[in-house]
């Protein structure tokens, strides 16, 4: 069988057959406590569409009505706009479509053809995102010059950011990032750095984008650009704003979102902004401002580390432990900061991975990277990700699973 990832990152030997609260059913009966959650979807834990039916039914609603607008895309636009402070938004059906529209109107706007960027963050599969994602080139079948327009950086490098701004300001479009980096273990940005980025964006003409598939509603409800109070030109989100079900969206201010409305930048899809999605994230939001999901999620979290560190103490292992809320990383390293994708690179990966693949067999899966692989740029450092199931159980299991895990490597 030839399912999307297995066989790289995915492990082929897990068919998932059920998924509730943190954990995962499989085909051969095993139960996993998830930290991957869906792709990072379930803030919630996972759950039944039971509710989101019922919703349906009960509101008439039709499933697509195509290019008419529908009453509950307003409503939605209304909630987002406030929640991201941004004057306009584009429906999308994921992540990577959203920071595609977003890059093709800041060349639209500004003229411009350059982009900023940094290694280790992932914004999507489409050319010149993932093109640029590592410092090679990241993909075949990209066509020649994928990466010409790129200028790559190391994430929180205050000085490559100016210099590279002082070289090419009046080339570059846009600038966008993982405000807090989780493709490559969790690295916050240090105090001003996107600050930094904002404010030379604007300085030099060029575009802001924050990406926050992964941080969008995860590190609270006004995601990153409410926790750090930061606020880029454009935001995207993705991932757990929708719960599950496919969904991006682009949001922007009015002078920024011109090309498009007046429809000099083509975009239309014939999913967007379809009803099931659109509900789904309303019901999101309508939990989330509630709080209790946020508080769960951080009574979890730090039992999790707080266990995690004393094994690792107890056990000899050098680590150091990196957050934001809703996920973290423990690098394995005698290192206290990590800063970029090439200081993570530099810690215990490859030990890091046979700690990961070495839970699994206990039952509880982490995001993973390739053990066999030995390309230190094709090696992901994921996070931990937590949701409001992850309960006083499903964390001592985890603990459970992390001391055998660490029994057996250090054996
Ligand atoms: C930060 C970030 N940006 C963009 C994407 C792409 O989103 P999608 O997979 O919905 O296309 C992802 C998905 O993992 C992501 O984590």
């Amino acid at each position: 069988m030839n399912t999307r990832l297995a066989g790289r990152y995915a492990p082929t030997d897990i068919v998932a057959k059920r998924a509730s609260g943190a954990s995962i059913q499989t085909t051969g009966g095993d139960s996993f406590i998830d930290f991957i959650l869906g792709n990072l979807t379930q803030l919630r834990g996972f759950r039944s569409v039971e509710s989101l039916v019922r919703r349906i039914e009960e509101l008439d609603l039709p499933l697509n009505v195509g290019d008419y607008p529908h009453e509950i895309q307003d409503r939605l636009a209304e909630k987002l706009l406030s929640i991201s402070r941004k004057e306009c938004l584009r429906y999308t059906n994921s992540g990577s479509e959203a920071i595609h529209l977003a890059v093709r109107v800041a060349r639209a706007h500004t003229g411009r053809r350059k982009i900023v960027r940094f290694y280790g963050h992932y914004h999507g599969w489409y050319t010149e995102e993932i093109a640029g994602v590592v410092p090679t080139l990241y993909s075949e079948g990209l066509p020649a010059g994928a990466r010409d327009n790129l200028i790559q950086l190391q994430w929180n490098d205050f000085d490559g950011l100016r210099q590279a701004f002082a070289q090419h300001g009046d080339d570059i479009a846009c600038i966008m990032c993982e405000p807090v980096l989780a493709h490559s273990g969790t690295i916050p940005p240090k105090e001003g750095f996107l600050e930094t980025i904002v404010d030379l964006a604007r300085q030099n003409g060029s575009i802001s984008i924050f990406d926050e598939c992964i941080t969008g509603f995860r590190v609270g409800l006004t995601g990153a650009q409410g926790l750090f109070g930061v606020y880029p030109d454009m935001v995207v989100y993705s991932k757990a704003v929708s719960g599950g079900v496919p969904f991006g969206v682009l949001l922007g201010m009015t002078e920024h979102f011109a090309p498009l409305n007046e429809w000099r930048v083509f975009h239309a899809s014939t999913y967007d902004g379809n009803i099931l999605s659109v509900l789904s994230c309303l019901e999101v939001i309508d939990e989330l401002e509630q709080g209790e999901v946020y508080e769960a999620i951080g009574r979890a979290q730090s039992e999790l580390i707080g266990g995690l560190e004393s094994l690792f103490m107890r056990a000899g292992q050098p680590y150091h432990v990196q957050e934001a809320p809703g996920l973290f990383q423990i690098f394995f390293t005698e290192q206290n900061d990590i800063g970029s994708y090439a200081d993570a690179q530099a810690t215990d990966i490859p030990r890091f991975n046979r700690f990961v693949h070495t839970m699994r067999k206990h039952g509880v899966r982490v995001s993973e990277g390739d053990l066999s692989h030995d390309d230190t740029n094709q090696n992901w450092l994921g996070s931990w990700f937590l949701s409001a199931a992850h309960d006083g159980e499903a964390v001592s299991r985890t603990l459970e699973a992390a001391e055998a895990a660490m029994r057996e490597l250090t054996a």
